[in-house]
C-alpha cells in the first residue's frame, strides 16, 4: 500500500504508523497511546490477530484489506462515547457513497455491501492512572480478500469480490477527511445532525426485522428507527418501543445475516 499523503485534516492522521505485521492495530495503539498526540493512526498490512465486537475475530491477512486504528483524546463524559462508532461508520459509508459504492450501515458498528459485510468498526477505552482515558477506534475493510473461511464465506465480502478496484490510500484519506469533520462537529458543539442523517439514510435495519441477542435471550422485533443518542429503535411483538442500546447486543435479520 502507498503511503498516505496530503492529507486534507487539522489533527487526525497528521502521524501515521506504518507497520507490517501486528496482532491487531488496536491492541499496538492502545498500548503505546499515553505517549502518542490525539488523532495519531496506526495502519498495519496484516494483522495476526484481527478483534472484532464481542471477541469475535476480524480476518485481516496477506495485504489484503485496510486495518487501521485512531487514537483520539477528547474531554468527554463516557457516556458519549459510543457514538463515535456512529461517527466512523458514517465516514465509512459516506467514503464509499462519494466513490460511487453504494454502500450501508448494520447497526451499530458493520459496513455492509450487496448485504454482505464489507467491513467493521471496533472503538475501545484505555484507562490511566488517573482515571483520564484515551478511546482507540480500529476499521478493518476488505478490500482484496477473494477468498473467504467457511463460516463466514455466505455473509462477507471485499470490494474486489464487487468488482471495485480502488486505491487503499485513496480510501483511507477519505475516510480521515471525512472523520475529522464530524468528529470536531460532535466534540467540539455535539453536533450530530450529519452523522443521524447519514446514518438513517445508509441504515439497513431500519423497517426491517430483526433478532437481538443479549446474555442468551433472542427477541424478534421491527427496527424503526435510529434516535439522537444513535441508539437503535425497535417495536417488540406486543408493539412496545424500545431504545437498544449498543454495549452487548448482536443482531441479526428474520433470514441470516440481515
Ligand atoms: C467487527 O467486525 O466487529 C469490527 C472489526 C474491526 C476490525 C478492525 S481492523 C483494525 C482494528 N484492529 C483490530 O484488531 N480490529 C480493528
Amino acid at each position: 500500500m502507498k503511503n498516505i499523503n496530503n492529507i486534507n485534516t487539522t489533527f487526525i492522521g497528521k502521524k501515521i504508523i506504518y507497520l507490517e505485521e501486528i496482532d491487531s492495530t488496536n491492541t499496538y495503539l492502545k498500548n503505546i497511546g499515553n505517549q502518542e498526540k490525539d488523532g495519531t493512526v496506526v495502519i498495519a498490512k496484516n494483522q495476526t490477530n484481527g478483534r472484532g465486537r464481542l471477541g469475535r475475530s476480524f480476518k485481516s491477512g496477506n495485504d489484503e484489506g485496510i486495518y487501521m486504528s485512531i487514537l483520539l483524546k477528547p474531554n468527554i463524559s463516557l457516556e458519549k462515547v459510543s457514538f463515535i462508532t456512529l461517527i466512523v461508520g458514517a465516514s465509512i459509508t459516506k467514503t464509499f457513497n462519494d466513490l460511487g459504492i453504494n454502500s450501508f450501515i448494520k447497526w451499530p458498528n458493520d459496513i455492509i455491501l450487496n448485504n454482505k459485510k464489507l467491513g467493521g468498526v471496533l472503538t475501545e477505552l484505555s484507562f490511566n492512572e488517573n482515571n483520564t482515558y484515551y478511546i482507540v477506534t480500529g476499521i478493518g475493510i476488505n478490500v482484496k480478500t477473494l477468498d473467504f473461511d467457511f463460516d463466514i464465506k455466505n455473509k462477507a465480502t471485499s470490494l474486489y469480490k464487487e468488482g471495485y478496484n480502488i486505491r487503499r490510500s485513496i480510501i483511507i484519506k477519505n475516510i480521515l477527511e471525512n472523520f475529522e469533520k464530524l468528529y470536531k462537529l460532535y466534540i467540539n458543539n455535539n453536533d450530530k445532525e450529519e452523522v443521524l442523517k447519514i446514518s438513517k439514510k445508509s441504515s439497513i435495519l431500519i423497517n426491517k426485522k430483526i433478532y437481538i441477542t443479549k446474555n442468551n435471550s433472542k427477541e424478534l422485533v421491527t427496527c424503526i428507527d435510529i434516535n439522537n443518542n444513535g441508539d437503535l429503535v425497535v417495536k417488540d411483538f406486543y408493539g412496545n418501543i424500545k431504545n437498544i442500546v449498543s454495549g452487548e447486543v448482536s443482531i441479526r435479520g428474520e433470514n441470516g445475516y440481515i
